[in-house]
């Protein structure tokens, strides 16, 4: 099977990208909300990166008009029974995500895949609610979607491996490298990445350096582009800690045990770049 239509649900940042990625590599692509807001913000978001990408030469003016008329939106899951793949981008959480696949298990046509974008819940757990788990997988994509060029592709337990060819030959579509990641908590990028902040922001707790010395030892000692701090407040710290209660709880290992800071911040809403404070204050 050939993908060639796609419905993305969940407009926000990861979906909006995702929807973009695909309408640029020729796919037909609504993008999903039940939030008519969330939906027009996603949709401006795609416009302002295309027409970013007209002005800086990448692609031409028909090119961007193009993507566009490849993009429509939906506000309703019934749409799902158009589209030969969907992928599911929205909130962390199991109830919220297991409800959306019961439902596109119904509506979508028998042959359609269903993907999730999750940084780190059980594909197995959420294919098991379908009738077809065969045909669940995970996409996880990385923020910026558009500018990182990594896509992990998680298989359940019961993923096939017709299925897993499929979305491997879509991931090189649309220009990403495809990994491919068996189902445990954090999949590879976040097992390794999330214990980094963690641990840099233990290092923080602890008082052995500052904010921007941390950050400034990851990014010109070891050329990141971003240090560990900024990183953590770009992803988001309530991301972050639940990403590491994941592991600490899936594999009962007290290395994974969250930084109290980390706790704290959280607790107190400093959630990062999107609440206007974290490690560092933003406008
Ligand atoms: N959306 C789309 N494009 C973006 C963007 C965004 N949010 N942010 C930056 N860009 C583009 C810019 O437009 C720019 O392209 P252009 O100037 O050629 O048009 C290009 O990226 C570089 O941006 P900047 O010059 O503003 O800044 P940087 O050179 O610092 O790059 C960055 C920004 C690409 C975000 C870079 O800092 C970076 O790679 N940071 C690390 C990102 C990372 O680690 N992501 C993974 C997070 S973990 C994850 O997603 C997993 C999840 O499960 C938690």
């Amino acid at each position: 099977m050939e993908i060639k239509r796609v419905m993305v649900v969940g407009a926000g940042q990861m979906g909006a990208g995702i929807a973009q990625v695909c309408a640029q590599s020729g796919l037909k692509v609504q993008l999903n909300d039940n939030n008519a807001v969330a939906l027009e913000r996603g949709m401006q978001t795609i416009q302002k990166l295309l027409d970013r990408s007209v002005l800086k030469k990448r692609i031409t003016e028909q090119e961007k008009l193009e993507t566009l008329q490849r993009l429509s939106v939906s506000e309703t899951l019934q749409d799902a029974s158009k589209a030969n793949l969907i992928i599911e981008a929205v909130i962390e959480n199991m109830e919220v995500k297991t409800n959306i696949f019961r439902q596109l298990d119904v509506i979508a046509p028998a042959d359609a895949i269903l993907a999730s974008n999750t940084s780190s819940l059980p594909i197995t757990e959420i294919a098991a609610v379908t009738d077809r788990p065969e045909q669940v997988i995970g996409m996880h994509f990385m923020n910026p979607v558009p500018v990182m060029k990594l896509v992990e592709i998680i298989r359940g337990l019961q993923t096939s491996d017709q299925t897993y060819q499929i979305i491997e030959d879509m991931a090189k579509k649309l220009s990403k490298t495809p990994i491919a990641v068996n189902d445990f908590p954090g999949f590879v990028s976040n097992r390794i990445l999330m214990p980094m902040i963690n641990e840099a922001i233990y290092t923080l707790y602890e008082g052995i350096a500052s904010v921007e010395d941390i950050d400034t030892s990851m990014k010109l000692g070891m050329n990141h582009p971003m240090g560990p701090l900024t990183l953590a407040d770009f992803i988001g710290l309530d991301t972050c800690l639940y990403i590491m209660e994941v592991l600490h709880e899936g594999f009962a290992d007290s290395k994974y045990r969250p930084c109290p800071l980390l706790r704290q911040y959280v607790k107190a809403g400093w959630l990062g770049k999107k609440s206007g404070k974290g490690f560092y204050v933003y406008n």
